[in-house]
């Protein structure tokens, strides 16, 4: 089984993890992004998961005011799974806060998680009334009271991440890692420096929406008007919308001719692109809203894509870049 090492730490994740927002219970305004899912849905995507290899999760307290961290944990010990055998990341939302909410909120991320140890802990956006020094000191010092092992961030540009690094530097830690979107349809990250920094600093890049939040797996280029049926707000993201799809189109056509050559579907592909293209830096966490998805994404880690294919899904992909 391919794994990966986080950041520059013990820890050996697997290259695709779990994304856990689509257990948020529609709850929240963030939660509301997804429709709802049953608790025995959670468990199955979850059991799906680590029967295929996950070890990792990622949640976030925005993921329906913790109802996402509260389910992953039960699920995880309805499973009789054990804390030593897999990890857990979650995110500290920063939004209207000062950093010193770190400090107070962190009960609440160990006690919606428990008996699961937060060994990952994020800053879920640059969006806040605190500096990214503060809370960094506020991240250091639940590392030095040996509740959280490791330091995260997410959405952070190549500047911030040097902000962050340097404050940890100065407490004697680092950063591990740093949560960007990255996908066929958006590699800002190769071109803004977010992925050079990382490299040359250990840090590992975690892809979040590495299928486009559905769209990379061809299902609505296929059936016209399906996104309209799904429940939740995404059927209002602009790259649903008809014109975009005819745009991406021949993206999608190349990731099924190679889907058929591997006997995987197009969203196999386009996850194993993400996981392949820049070897260790890189590490995935697609969300699934069925069983099945859960085990297909999984099993993104069993095959390998030639450098040909490699090449051509980025050079298909360029021009969906900007800044390319
Ligand atoms: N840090 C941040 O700011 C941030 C932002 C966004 C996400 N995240 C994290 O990243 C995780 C993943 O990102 P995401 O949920 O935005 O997008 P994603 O993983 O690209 O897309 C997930 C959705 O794609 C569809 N799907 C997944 N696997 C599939 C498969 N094998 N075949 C067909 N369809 C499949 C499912 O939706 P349908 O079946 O409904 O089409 C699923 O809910 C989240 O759960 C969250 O943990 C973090």
């Amino acid at each position: 089984m391919e794994k990966k090492r986080l950041g520059s730490s013990n820890h050996f994740i697997s290259g695709i993890g779990l994304g856990c927002w689509q257990f948020a219970r529609s709850r929240g305004a963030v939660g509301k992004f997804w429709g709802e899912m049953d608790d025995e849905l959670v468990g199955a995507i979850i059991a799906e998961s680590l029967k295929n290899g996950v070890n990792w999760f990622d949640t976030a307290e925005v993921y329906g005011n913790g109802t996402s961290e509260q389910r992953l944990s039960a699920a995880l010990r309805e499973q009789h799974v054990k804390a030593q055998d897999i990890m857990i990341a979650t995110k500290w939302n920063p939004v209207l806060r000062l950093a010193s909410s770190i400090e107070r909120t962190f009960g609440e991320r160990e006690k919606n998680l428990a008996p699961y140890p937060v060994a990952l802990l994020q800053v879920h956006n640059p969006t806040s009334l605190s500096s990214i020094p503060a809370q960094m000191k506020y991240m250091a010092a639940l590392v030095q009271q040996h509740k959280v092992e490791l330091i995260g961030v997410s959405n952070f540009s190549k500047q911030r991440m040097r902000k962050a690094q340097q404050t940890l530097e100065k407490e004697g830690l680092s950063l591990t890692s740093n949560q960007m979107r990255y996908n066929l349809l958006d590699r800002s990250i190769e071109f803004n420096g977010v992925l050079q920094y990382a490299r040359d600093h250990r840090i590992t890049i975690i892809a979040y929406s590495p299928l486009a939040q559905g769209l990379l797996t061809g299902r609505y280029h296929e059936q016209q008007g399906l996104i309209q049926k799904r429940p939740g707000f995404r059927k209002y993201m602009p790259a649903f919308r008809e014109s975009s799809l005819k745009k991406s189109l021949p993206l999608i056509q190349s990731l099924r001719e190679i889907a058929q050559e591997h006997h995987v579907t197009p969203a196999q592909i386009a996850l194993r692109w993400v996981v392949q293209f820049n070897g260790d830096s890189v590490v995935a966490i697609p969300g699934a809203s069925s069983a099945r998805q859960a085990s297909q994404n999984a099993a993104a880690m069993d095959f390998q894509l030639t450098s040909a294919e490699l090449n051509l899904l980025d050079e298909l992909s360029r021009s969906f870049t900007k800044s390319a």
